[in-house]
């Protein structure tokens, strides 16, 4: 069943998010999703981790997001840091003061992002199926053919062009309905927010120095097939932190919570264990 949104409206631009697991908690786990899709990719996640509050913030234009204008300070186009004010920003509309931030991918994009404008926003960090360098060279490409493909072809053709690299040979296999759904997911949202995102994707800074600064502990989580963010892209953020745990998810693609969540819950269930809840 889908979960029912909630919204509110922040300098004018409406921000909308899943607000699930225990709603009473001052345990609050935030989580970031990845791209094309919104925060229905969260749902193995949203009632996993009992004694924990999990909210899911749905990035500018995903899930009815709206997009905020240029970001003031300093000042820019919308970009990767304009996503992670939007996330703080909803943060303290709901008062709610050093979470847990875990993203997967694009959610750690915006995760550096936060970590840029306010380094205290987070208690601990996941990051997951994730990377700290830019884009450069072929992605780069890649990224002009994303947009020309979001804008003639829309979500589904988005849909075509990426779930072959998604998910791991396996889940295709033997988890065929993690494809169906990733499908469904990836068609919920525009052509024109996907082609925005990827424009704001293709521009963000190099993080992996920003990780040495850093000082709250950090789960890092990678599918060990995952051919978009690599197991050595997650050792590259490994040799950067002072308290990290790195767990790898065998079998799993660039979706790792989606194609083994019993895998990804357990780790992220471990590492929450050291924080608080039940
Ligand atoms: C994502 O899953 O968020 C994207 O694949 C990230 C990217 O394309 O760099």
């Amino acid at each position: 069943m889908a979960r029912t949104l909630k919204s509110t409206t922040i300098d004018g631009t409406i921000v909308r998010y899943i607000d699930a697991g225990d709603p009473a908690s001052p345990e609050v786990l935030v989580l970031v999703h990845a791209f094309p899709m919104g925060t229905a990719m969260w749902e193995p996640q949203l009632d996993a981790f009992p004694g924990w509050r999990v909210i899911a913030p749905a990035l500018p234009g995903f899930d009815g997001s709206g997009t905020p204008g240029p970001r003031k300070d300093p000042p820019s186009a919308s970009d990767i840091d304009g996503y992670a004010d939007q996330v703080i920003a909803l943060l303290e509309a709901l008062h709610i003061r050093r979470p847990v931030i875990g993203g997967l991918s694009m959610g750690g994009y915006v995760i550096f992002g936060i970590i840029r404008r306010a380094p205290d926003a987070a208690s601990a960090l996941i990051l997951a199926d994730t990377r700290t360098t830019p884009d450069s060279g072929e992605r780069l490409a890649a990224r002009h053919r994303t947009i020309e493909i979001a804008r003639s072809a829309g979500p589904r053709g988005i849909a075509n062009d990426m779930l072959p690299k998604l998910v791991s040979a396996r889940t295709r296999e033997r988890k065929p309905e993690v494809v169906t759904e990733l499908r469904r997911l990836i068609e919920a949202q525009s052509g024109e927010t996907i082609a925005e995102a990827t424009r704001v994707m293709m521009t963000r800074p190099e993080s992996t120095a920003l990780l040495r600064g850093v000082r709250v502990p950090v789960l890092i989580i990678v599918g060990e097939d995952d051919v978009i963010t690599t197991v050595a892209d997650a050792e590259q953020m490994r040799s950067q932190l002072a308290d990290v745990t790195v767990v790898r998810i065998p079998g799993a693609g660039h979706m790792s919570n989606l194609e083994d969540p019993a895998a990804f819950n357990e780790a992220v269930g471990e590492f929450l264990g050291r924080f608080g809840g039940p």
